[in-house]
């Protein structure tokens, strides 16, 4: 048996244009959603407020200074050895409001010039063309991914994108975490996903199937015409995996968890098999949901299923059957319990690496086509010691552990993993709490919540460690 990971294997680190760039008004770029979503802190929520307003901090506007500094820090990646970078296209760079029907060609320079800097590094750029951004226009003046007419702003969007760097980026994925809003009770979920606020819909859940809707087949869209461009280029969908374990073996408990996951599976299931399982039509009719579609849709849906899932994967949760818990409840998941058998992070995110072995062979079995882990890490505070050094021991032994287990997936079950991209590779602001202190890079950026630090890059002990697992194509954790 071969116990190693294929030599062209895809190391390297993720981030999101909003959450490094800073730049918000530079370079013609428009408002975007997430220019006005405030800092907040773990506990205190971030606020939409429509508009700038005196008195808040907005992180995301400078965040990490990314767009004055790339060069220096793709260097700092290839020095780690690289093979790829993750991150996305701002969409308000290239159309300021998203409506207008030629993009700003500042903003596509831009991006040109810093694919070219990672390709003369040797790092392929892996691109997501929506992460948690859009026009703030196309927000106020349409309601967000609630109006059909998205889906065509979002293809030209990407049209233009696809065709200006064909050439130099293969590997791209449509939305981020796009299940992340199945949690529709969670403001900023909606809002950061779809420009949507579902607890304000009437008919929130609903409404969310429908923004759904919209997304599926504009993904879809995406898929066929980026393979029409170029059929190198390779297109993905992006799910937030959480794992949710039966929290017993109480049929009841099963059975639940099963249900619940398919607030997860939905969104492989229609990316990857083209068609509407039956248990959400099913749930539609119960609940007397009118989702309109057009009749070309299940064409479009049919014809542009992703070429492979990129996931993110942080922790677990465990679930039982509502009404019969005990447990507190944890954020987000409805019947979630703690799950006794695991630790959690300070910010109650539940540490478990098998749980992604468990992940990749859920998905794996269920659609047969690659996999590629695009998020995974620990967020923590980093804290300097006496020499200024930071011995982030903690988050190489989350990675180590994580990285153990990826390679069981592949070497033991046979799962096909594209590539590791590890969550906040360069520190950045924290996209549920919009802080700097949830920090998750093997470079520390030294920028603070109060505003303060001089956006210094300094190497932590993970940098030279992960340098070498690269090197080693995984064999030295
Ligand atoms: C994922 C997102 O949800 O997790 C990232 O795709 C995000 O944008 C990451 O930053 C970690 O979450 P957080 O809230 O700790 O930054």
């Amino acid at each position: 048996m071969n116990n190693a990971l294929p030599k062209d294997f895809l190391w390297g680190g993720a981030v999101a244009a909003h959450q490094v760039e800073g730049g918000w008004d530079q370079g013609g770029k428009g408002l975007s959603i997430v220019d006005v979503l405030t800092s907040g802190a773990h506990g205190v929520e971030r606020v939409i407020t429509d508009k700038i307003e005196a008195g808040h901090r907005y992180a995301n506007h400078e965040a990490v200074d990314f767009y004055h500094r790339y060069t220096d820090d793709i260097a700092l990646f290839a020095e780690m050895g690289f093979k790829c970078f993750r991150t996305s296209i701002a969409w308000s760079r290239i159309f300021p409001l998203g409506d207008e029907l030629e993009p700003n060609e500042e903003g596509l320079r831009f991006y040109d010039d810093m694919f070219d800097e990672l390709l003369r590094h040797g790092i392929e750029p892996v691109i997501t063309l929506s992460h948690f951004e859009m026009p703030n226009h196309l927000v106020t003046a349409y309601g967000g991914w609630k109006s059909r007419k998205l889906v065509d702003f979002f293809v030209r969007f990407s049209e233009v994108v696809l065709r200006r760097y064909q050439h130099k980026v293969k590997y791209w994925m449509t939305f981020n975490e796009i299940n992340n809003q199945r949690n529709w009770k969670v403001p900023l979920f909606g809002y950061c996903c779809s420009g949507v606020i579902y607890p304000q819909e009437p008919n929130p859940e609903e409404c969310m199937y429908q923004v759904l809707h919209h997304q599926f087949v504009a993904s879809a869209r995406v898929v066929s015409l980026g393979h029409a461009i170029n059929p190198d280029l390779q297109i993905g969908c992006m799910l937030a995996m959480v794992p949710l374990y039966p929290y017993s073996c109480h049929p009841d408990d099963v059975m639940y968890a099963e249900i619940a996951m398919r607030e997860r599976f939905l969104f492989g299931d229609v990316h990857m098999r083209g068609h509407y399982p039956a248990y959400i039509r099913r749930e539609w009719q119960r609940k007397g949901y009118q989702i309109a579609m057009e009749p070309e849709d299940e064409e479009i849906l049919r014809a542009g299923c992703a070429d492979y899932i990129g996931l993110s994967y942080y922790m677990s949760n465990a679930v039982r059957a509502l009404g019969a818990g005990t447990g507190t409840a944890l954020s987000g998941f409805e019947g979630s319990v703690p799950n006794p058998h695991v630790k959690a992070s300070e910010w109650g995110w539940q540490i478990d690496p098998v749980g992604l072995r468990y992940t990749l062979n859920q998905l794996y079995g269920r659609y047969e086509k690659p996999l590629f882990i695009v998020e995974n890490g620990f967020g923590a505070r980093d804290v300097k010691n006496e020499q200024g050094e930071i011995d982030d021991d903690y988050r190489i032994a989350y990675l180590r552990a994580h990285i153990e287990q990826m390679k069981l997936a592949i070497v033991e079950d046979g799962v096909e993993v594209m590539g590791y991209t590890p969550w906040g590779c360069l520190d950045c602001v924290s996209f549920t709490t919009g802080e700097y202190s949830k920090r998750y890079g093997f470079i520390h950026v030294d920028r603070h919540d109060d505003g303060s630090g001089s956006f210094a890059r300094t190497r932590k002990r993970s940098f030279d460690w992960y340098r070498q697992v690269i090197a080693s194509n995984g064999e030295t954790l």
